[in-house]
């Protein structure tokens, strides 16, 4: 969250918007639909650094001049395990919040069945919807827990259903996903590939793992060499990796990697790096071998 930013506060970008005309034109169009009555969404998709979080403020400040009420969410890295988080702070969010607190505490009323706060919230949503515009901005959704992403997973998987079928696309992948999510999906349409958090020191995704190898379907864990980054980082910090590396004579990096791909014949790994030094010692992993002294010991890698 930018420390910067007071909860409630309507933020006004401070430099305009540069190169981006396409995408503002249609977001307007949205906003154009949105006032005339209709719901809509916008997905806002590209790598790193091309502006997405700046094209969401832009869009939350057009939206306020046009008296349209918003809320922003921002979801971060632990968020992927709190349910609703990022969908809660853009509910919230602002001087007049597009919920009331008092009325999720009343629509809250099974606490043991997760979903159906969902639905009542999707009701809430609707009702204030009902009575003015309303536009929810949530950013950073990579990190977003499988609450908040279920209230579109179905939306998205339809869009890449229709763009596999256009040809546009050659195969749908999920990100993010629960067992229940995949199991959700793969009945409904054929899925090719499953990128989720897995390493040594977190093998959450485990049984996601086995579910992909019986169905066919490649897995890829992404933070193959942990997570947080630096002196945190669980696995290439660990004095297990370390030596375990030393004794066979490789780096920890590619111990960690080898050890992902010798898990299942469907890991696919595609370690992120800015060093070509790295490359090359992570495409190395890959004739590396553990002997069975090496698998007891990594096995033993925890967070
Ligand atoms: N679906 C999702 O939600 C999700 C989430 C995270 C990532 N991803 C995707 O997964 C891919 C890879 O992600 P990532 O987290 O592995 O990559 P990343 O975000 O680029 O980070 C990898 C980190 O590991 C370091 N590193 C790489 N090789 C190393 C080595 N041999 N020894 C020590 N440090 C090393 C890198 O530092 P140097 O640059 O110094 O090498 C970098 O800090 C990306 O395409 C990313 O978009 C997807």
């Amino acid at each position: 969250m930018d420390p910067s930013r007071v909860p409630g506060e309507a933020r006004e970008p401070s430099q305009p918007v540069r190169g981006r005309d396409a995408e503002l034109t249609a977001l307007a169009a949205h906003l154009d639909q949105l006032r005339s009555g209709i719901g809509t969404v916008a997905l806002v998709e590209g790598g790193a650094g091309m502006g997405k979080s700046r094209l969401l403020e832009e869009v939350a400040t057009m939206a306020r001049r046009l008296s349209i009420r918003v809320g922003s969410g921002v979801a971060e890295p632990c968020d992927t395990v709190v349910q609703l988080s990022a969908l809660m702070d853009a509910l919230f969010d602002g001087p007049s919040p597009i919920l009331e607190r008092a009325a999720l505490r009343d629509a809250h009323t099974s606490p043991e069945q997760r979903y159906w706060l969902l639905q009542d919230l999707e009701a809430l949503l609707q009702r204030a919807a009902l009575e003015a515009p309303l536009l929810v901005c949530l950013d950073d959704m990579q990190w977003a827990d499988s609450g908040t992403a279920a209230a579109r997973f179905d939306d998205q998987l339809a869009a890449m259903v229709a763009a596999r079928d256009e040809g546009l696309i050659a195969g749908i992948g999920l990100s993010n996903v629960s067992l229940e999510q995949l199991r959700h999906a793969a009945q409904g349409t054929e899925i090719v590939c499953v990128q989720n958090l897995f390493h040594l020191a977190d093998r959450t995704a485990a049984p996601l793992l086995d579910a992909c190898l019986r169905q066919g379907i490649a897995f890829v864990p992404f933070c193959p060499l942990g997570w947080p980054r630096g002196q945190d980082n669980p696995v290439l910090t660990s004095p297990v990796v370390a030596q375990t590396a030393a004794r066979l004579g490789i780096t920890p990096a590619q111990a960690a990697l080898q050890w992902l791909l010798q898990l299942a014949p469907n890991v696919l790994l595609i370690p992120g790096t800015g060093s070509v030094a790295h490359l090359r010692e992570n495409l190395a992993a890959e004739d590396t071998t553990l002997d069975d002294q090496a698998l007891r010991d990594l096995d033993r890698v925890s967070a």
